[in-house]
Order: structure tokens, then sequence, then C-alpha cells
């Protein structure tokens, strides 16, 4: 099955000024070409996505959020909701990353309510898994395991396709260099062969799945050479919007329609 690649950055806590944001999404609104081809997107830092929203009004440019609540409204002070998610266009969300899972102690239950809650209102869940260091290939295979099928408990196999999958291994995360294309070949290849035996084959060829972690304009090329990485997740080296368009370009170059 032949699946759209995808390139995106979270701008994480980095940029959370509007104007910066605003002039970085102009930019990329600009300099994009190829919205047939690839698909391209931007999470930005939370408290900038409205001025974000509103500068990528009409482009091809996707957008989203970093995170929301589990539940759409109520009583949960400082949370972001999917309502307002909608409202402002934005058509993914991220759930899951490992900052997330460690740092706020999100639980796999908690992120299962998230993905429900988006797949139920047409927003792309981009679910990040990911293996802690040290682990052999048997238990990190568990491990990504346990994460895939908790994050879709519930939810109607006909659904995950609009899901994303982010491999982002914890060890490569905030680091001067990405995993090493061997390594995300093998886990890519193996998360597919997990959602062949949790689903069937037509759902684990159907979902996108994408590679984060430290991933530069240097690194990408070799990452994305393997049928089974739709594409990467950029951070900290796509700050420079030149930059993470030459990671857009080789995301479209190494994936030929
Ligand atoms: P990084 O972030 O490229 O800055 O490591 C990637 C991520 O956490 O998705």
């Amino acid at each position: 099955m032949k699946r759209k690649p995808l390139v995106g950055i979270s701008m994480k806590l980095y940029k959370n000024v509007s104007n910066d944001m605003i002039d970085y999404a102009t930019h990329l609104k600009e300099s994009f070409q190829s919205p047939e081809t690839v698909d391209v997107f931007l999470l930005p830092s939370m408290g900038t996505l409205h001025p974000v929203a509103d500068a990528l009004k009409n482009s091809s440019i996707l957008y989203g959020s970093q995170n929301m609540a589990h539940i759409k409204n109520g009583a949960l002070t400082g949370e972001f909701s999917i309502e307002s998610l909608l409202e402002l266009g934005g058509t993914l969300v991220e759930l899951g990353h490992y900052e997330r899972r460690t740092f706020l102690h999100e639980t796999h239950d908690l992120i299962n309510q998230k993905v429900r809650l988006a797949l139920s209102h047409g927003v792309s869940p981009i679910i990040c898994i990911g293996e802690p260091e040290g682990l052999d290939e048997e238990a990190a295979t568990a491990h990504l395991m346990d994460q895939i099928e908790s994050a879709f408990n519930g939810c109607e196999p006909s659904s995950l396709t609009s899901a994303i999958l982010a491999y982002e291994p914890y060890w490569a995360i905030g680091q001067a260099e990405a995993a090493s294309p061997l390594h995300v070949h093998r886990m890519h290849n193996l998360i597919r062969g997990i959602l062949t035996d949790l689903y069937n084959k037509e759902t684990a060829q159907g979902i996108r799945m994408i590679y984060g972690g430290s991933v530069s304009k240097d690194t990408a090329g070799d990452i994305l050479n393997h049928e089974d990485v739709d594409g990467v997740f950029v951070g900290r080296f796509g700050h420079d919007v030149n930059q993470f368009m030459e990671i857009v370009r080789l995301v479209k170059d190494s994936k030929p329609n």
C-alpha cells in the first residue's frame, strides 16, 4: 500500500514568542511547494498555536498541538482542549512523547483516552513510542508492543490508519546524533510486524510511521532509505527553517510517488 510521506517538527517549549513563530510559519508556508507528494506539519509551542494557525490559514502546511486533555471540557485546570484545537483548524495532536511519559508521568491509560478522543473527532494522533536505553531486541519489542496495544485499546481497527506512529527511542532524543539508520530500519520493520500481529496486514500497511530523535539534514537521508520509514519527526535541528526545508526535500526525494 502506498503511504504518503510525512515530515514534521515539534517546537517543544523552545520558541514561545508569537512573532518568532509567525516568521517561522510564514517562511515555511512560502518555501513549501509540494503538498501533493509529501505532508508537512508544524507543532508550535502551545502558547503560539493561535497565531501560527492564523499564519498558516489557506496553506498546505498541517498543524496541531503537542498535547491535549483526555476530556473535551470540564474541571481540568491548565489543560488544553480538543475543542480549541478544532476551532483553530488543527488536524494533528502529538501524544505520548517520552518527555510527557517520563517527566509528567503520563500513563498508558491516559494516552489511550487521548488517542480515542482524537480519533473520534477526526484529529490524527501522532503517537510517540520508543524504548529506554539498554534493552535487547526482544525486550525492546515487548516494550513497543505494550505501548502500541495500550494506545489503541478500544479503538476501531478501521480508524487506526489515520493515526501516525513516531518511533522515538528514548536514548536518541536530545542527542548530538540520531539513532543509526540500521537500528531505525530494523525497529520500523519490527513495529510493522507488531501491527500485523495485533491487527491485520491492511492496517499495518496503512499506518504511517516516522522516526524522531536528533534527526538533522545530515542524518535524515540514510534514515529514510527504508520502505517502513515514511518520514521523520524533527526537533532542534529544524529550528532554522532553511534546515528544516532541506529535510523536507530529502523526504520528498527519497520517497518518490
Ligand atoms: P530532538 O527532538 O530532535 O531535539 O531530539 C525530537 C523529539 O523529541 O521528537
